[in-house]
C-alpha cells in the first residue's frame, strides 16, 4: 500500500519553508539551521558572527537554500535587511501567523560552557546532569531542533501561543524553578 499524497515524508517536513533563524550560526542555533536545511526549509542565518555563518552556509550547501544574513537582532534596521534578504531570496508568502516559544534546560552550548568558565563541551555536561532532573539522557542542542521544527511544522498547525518546556520536568519538582518562573508568567 502507498503513502497517501497528503502526509508529509518524514524526513521532509519543512519543504516550501522559510525561517529566519536569529542566532543561527552557533549552539541551539546553529543545530536548528542544520534540522530546517535537512528538512527541506530554506533558511536565512541571521547572525553577529560572520565567520561562523558563512562557513556553516557554506557547508550545508548551495546558494539557494541557506542564506546568510550579518544581522544584530538589537538593531531594527538589521532585522528588517533580513527580512527583506528571506522575501527577495526566498519569497517568504505569510511572514508568520503564529508564535510559540520554547524553554529549555540548560544546554551545553558554547554560551554556557563560556559562563562555566570555558569548560569543556564533556564537563560541563556532567555538570549539568548532576543537577538535572531527568537522569540517563543529556540534553543536546539537538533536541531544541526538534522541537522547533515541530512547532513551525504543519504538524502543528493549530498550535500557537505555548510555552514549550523541555527540561526533563525540572521546573515541575524543584520549588525554587518554579517560584522563579512565576515571576515571570
Ligand atoms: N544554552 C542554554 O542552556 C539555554 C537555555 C535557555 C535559553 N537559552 C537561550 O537560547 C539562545 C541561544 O543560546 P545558545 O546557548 O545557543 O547561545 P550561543 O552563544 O551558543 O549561540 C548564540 C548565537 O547567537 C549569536 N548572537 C549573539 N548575539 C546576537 C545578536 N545581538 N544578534 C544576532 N545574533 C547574535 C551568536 O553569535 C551565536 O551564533 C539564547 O537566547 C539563550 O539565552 C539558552
Amino acid at each position: 500500500m502507498g503513502i497517501p499524497s497528503s502526509v508529509t515524508p518524514i524526513f521532509r517536513r519543512l519543504e516550501g519553508k522559510v525561517a529566519v533563524i536569529t542566532g543561527g550560526a552557533n549552539g541551539i542555533g546553529e543545530a536548528a539551521t542544520r534540522l530546517f536545511a535537512k528538512h527541506g526549509a530554506k533558511v536565512v542565518v541571521a547572525d553577529v558572527r560572520d565567520d561562523l555563518g558563512r562557513a556553516l552556509c557554506k557547508e550545508l550547501g548551495s546558494d539557494d537554500t541557506v542564506f546568510f544574513a550579518h544581522c544584530n537582532v538589537t538593531d531594527e534596521n538589521d532585522m528588517q535587511n533580513a527580512i527583506d534578504g528571506a522575501v527577495s531570496s526566498c519569497g517568504i508568502g505569510t511572514i508568520w501567523n503564529k508564535v510559540n516559544c520554547i524553554s529549555p534546560y540548560t544546554v551545553a552550548t558554547p554560551l554556557v560552557r563560556e559562563i562555566l568558565g570555558k569548560m569543556d563541551k564533556e564537563k560541563a555536561e556532567e555538570v549539568i546532569m548532576e543537577t538535572a532532573n531527568l537522569k540517563g539522557n543529556i540534553l543536546e542542542p539537538e533536541d531544541i531542533a526538534e522541537a522547533a521544527v515541530y512547532l513551525v511544522s504543519d504538524e502543528s498547525k493549530y498550535v500557537s501561543g505555548i510555552n514549550l518546556v523541555i527540561d526533563g520536568g525540572y521546573s515541575k519538582t524543584n520549588p525554587l524553578a518554579s517560584m522563579v518562573m512565576q515571576n515571570y508568567i
